[in-house]
């Protein structure tokens, strides 16, 4: 399959086509949000599979069932992506869903809707790493080519769902007031207990320490990797190349220190700070 074959263009962002089609794009378009629906919403590559694991595992009170029967992409379906429209409208609530949608493209439906979000953000430079291995492995993505093209495409804002600095800053609007939560990747990985109870208080549940620590010892990388449900090994060899790079790869923060040589990383810093200078945000990435 040829590049140009594998994205559609999407209010001017790229989606790969494998997942997404006009009808799935005009269902999220149209999609009637419920006042408790939950929505987990990242930048690819910043742990969305993570929060596929937690999410309903925090729903469920910590009954396993969830994450050991159903496919991350059927337990907390992508809002834009084809298989939504097979669970979605019947699912009991709270419903669990999942979206790499920018702010503004979010459905009308969601606006007027008191749905909660929580907002994942990864240091930028690691997303770039685990996208370059990604786009090796998975064949619905174009060539990343060298690691120095795949960082100007990213930079450039020419890989899927546009450029990393354009997604963060849209969901960070004042608009939502308690409905979002934001919380890092970096975070997660530094004390994943405590986001697992920042969580649980954010959707209003009250989970025994017991439980807690049971969806927390299930949500290690190591144990998350171990789940056939949750590492993508049920997904062909021709669509997701797994002797290329595993999907739930290394599961670490700063690996981007292994790949980014001082001129790219000056070069990154200097495109970076030039596109965040007029936020207010301040991550725990920018003072490295
Ligand atoms: P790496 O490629 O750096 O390993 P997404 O799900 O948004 O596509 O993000 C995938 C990234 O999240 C991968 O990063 C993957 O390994 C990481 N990830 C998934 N589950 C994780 C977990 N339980 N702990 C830490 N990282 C996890």
């Amino acid at each position: 399959m040829d590049n140009e074959s594998k994205y559609l263009l999407y209010k001017g962002l790229l989606v790969p086509k494998i997942c997404h089609t006009p009808e799935s794009l005009k269902y999220a378009e149209e999609f009637c949000v419920r006042d408790d629906d939950v929505f987990a919403v990242t930048y690819p590559k910043s742990g969305t599979t993570w929060m596929q694991e937690i999410i309903p595992l925090i729903l469920s009170d910590g009954d396993l069932t969830p994450i050991q029967t159903i496919p991350t992409w059927d337990r907390m379906p992508w809002l834009e992506e084809t298989r939504a429209q097979l669970f979605l409208d019947s699912r009991p609530s709270p419903r669990a869903i999942v979206s790499h949608l920018w702010y503004q493209h979010m459905p009308p439906s969601f606006f007027k809707s008191k749905a909660k979000v929580i907002y994942v953000t990864r240091n930028p430079k690691d997303v770039i790493v685990s996208s370059f291995h990604f786009h090796q492995m998975a064949t619905f993505l174009d060539d990343p080519g060298t690691f120095d093209e795949f960082l100007e495409k990213c930079l450039t804002g020419k890989t899927f769902f546009g450029k990393w600095t354009d997604h963060v800053k849209s969901w960070r609007t004042p608009e939502l007031k308690d409905r979002i939560l934001y919380i890092t990747y970096e975070e997660m990985k530094q004390d994943l207990r405590a986001a697992v109870v920042k969580f649980s208080q954010f959707l209003g549940k009250t989970i025994s320490d017991e439980i807690i620590d049971k969806i927390t010892e299930n949500c290690i990388f190591k144990n998350m990797k171990q789940n056939n449900m949750s590492n993508f090994s049920l997904v062909p060899n021709e669509i997701m190349d797994s002797s290329k790079s595993e999907f739930l790869r290394k599961g670490i923060s700063g690996d981007w220190k292994n790949y980014f040589t001082t001129p790219q990383n000056e070069y990154f810093n200097s495109v970076y700070q030039k596109e965040m200078k007029d936020t207010e945000i301040q991550f725990p990435w920018d003072k490295e």
